[in-house]
């Protein structure tokens, strides 16, 4: 029956995500689990949201707004644009999906970085379209390789900033450089999934340069706002770049759960403050823990750490699994000694630590 797939469609790799906790409690007969595996946030999501999200459950006969509009306008107050500039999505990962499709011809290529988001190339791929991968140099974008790699079929560029699944981040300097030195007629995709656990003093103000470039930002609510399983997501662009994208846009893209949970979330500043705190704390805890134990990381500006465990990734993972600790193995992204933890709460963070600690000790 695979005879009957479209041209190039059996030579994709399906997209891996982290392990669900409950497969694993199953799997090993275990009653305690941690995810640390897909950069979800681990204080769970805003009890705001949760609250917009109930009060909506009585409406669910009725159609989504297909325009977004109360969650565009919670948004723009937040960020300082006007609604028009937004386009909100089945998570970011539908937004990748939308731009493609509202951009990409046939003969035409996307500029991708490696390693980085594996989305961009298995999405491209799965409509038939081409990237053209630049590696990465100790762990950081090339991001002059990735300029010289354009050429005159290359219409999108997509940079994670900071990337997925290193944690490294291009800088202000490196991204106004970049822009000026592109042509005219090719789309800059900047994926900020991570944006609101920065601290780096010189990461982009990248919102300022929508107004005069071909530039497109995606953020996500996920990751810091705690919502991975509503999957909402937005684009951040010029109003003609707006206007093509909804032309490829499914009406009813965005759950009416979603809208309404994803605008209360935005308005919980509060949630949002103790969420970086966390973050930025079991950060420090983890560098500290993995220090001592001997192991390298890749300094990073996310809610996860991409470890160097110096042996099997995928044997580290499934003895961190008998641990009940689930991370990712980076074995896809050709990181064989590698793998990625979410940055979870200090619970977390222990069992994550002492389970390690076993594992490199075992042959
Ligand atoms: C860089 C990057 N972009 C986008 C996404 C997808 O986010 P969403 O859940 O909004 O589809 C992720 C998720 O891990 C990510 O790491």
């Amino acid at each position: 029956m695979s005879k009957l797939a479209k041209k190039g469609v059996m030579s994709i790799k399906p997209y891996q995500p982290g392990k669900p906790i409950d497969e694993v409690k199953r799997e090993l007969l275990l009653d305690e689990v941690y995810k640390l595996a897909s950069n979800e946030n681990s204080l769970g999501p805003s009890k705001k949201a949760l609250t917009a999200i109930k009060d909506a459950l009585s409406d669910l006969n009725r159609y989504p707004d297909g325009n977004c509009y109360y969650l565009k306008v919670e948004a723009s107050k937040n960020l300082g644009f006007k609604p028009e500039n937004f386009v909100f999505g089945n998570g970011s990962d539908e937004l990748i999906a939308i731009i493609i499709q509202a951009f990409m011809n046939e003969d035409e290529n996307a500029i991708i970085a490696e390693p980085t988001f594996l989305e961009y190339r298995l999405i491209a791929e799965a409509y038939g379209r081409r990237v053209k991968v630049v590696p990465s140099v100790n762990m950081k974008y090339d991001i002059d390789g990735m300029r010289k790699a354009i050429d005159d079929k290359t219409k999108l560029v997509f940079i994670a900033n900071p990337d997925n699944p290193t944690g490294t981040y291009i800088t202000d300097k490196q991204l106004t450089k970049f822009l000026e030195n592109i042509p005219g007629d090719v789309i800059v995709v900047m994926d900020e999934a991570y944006y609101d656990f920065i601290d780096a003093k010189d990461y982009p103000d990248t919102v300022r340069h929508l107004k005069d470039k071909n530039l497109i930002i995606l953020r996500t609510f996920s990751k810091a706002y705690g919502l991975a399983g509503l999957r909402v997501g937005f684009a951040l662009a010029n109003s003609e770049l707006v206007e093509c994208m909804n032309r490829v846009r499914q009406p009813f893209n965005v759950n009416s759960l979603a809208q309404v949970g994803a605008s209360a979330a935005l308005a919980d500043t509060t949630h949002l403050k103790k969420t970086r705190q966390t973050v930025l704390k079991g950060k420090k805890f983890l560098y500290g823990a993995l220090d001592r134990i001997g192991l390298s990381y890749v300094p990073s500006q996310t809610n996860f750490i991409l470890v160097d465990v110096k042996k099997d990734s995928w044997d580290v993972f499934q003895k961190l699994l008998r641990y009940g600790v689930i991370v990712r193995d980076m074995k896809p992204y050709k990181l064989d000694s590698y793998i990625r933890v979410t940055i979870g709460t200090d619970k977390e963070n222990r069992k994550f630590i002492e389970a390690v600690k076993k594992v490199i000790k075992e042959d």
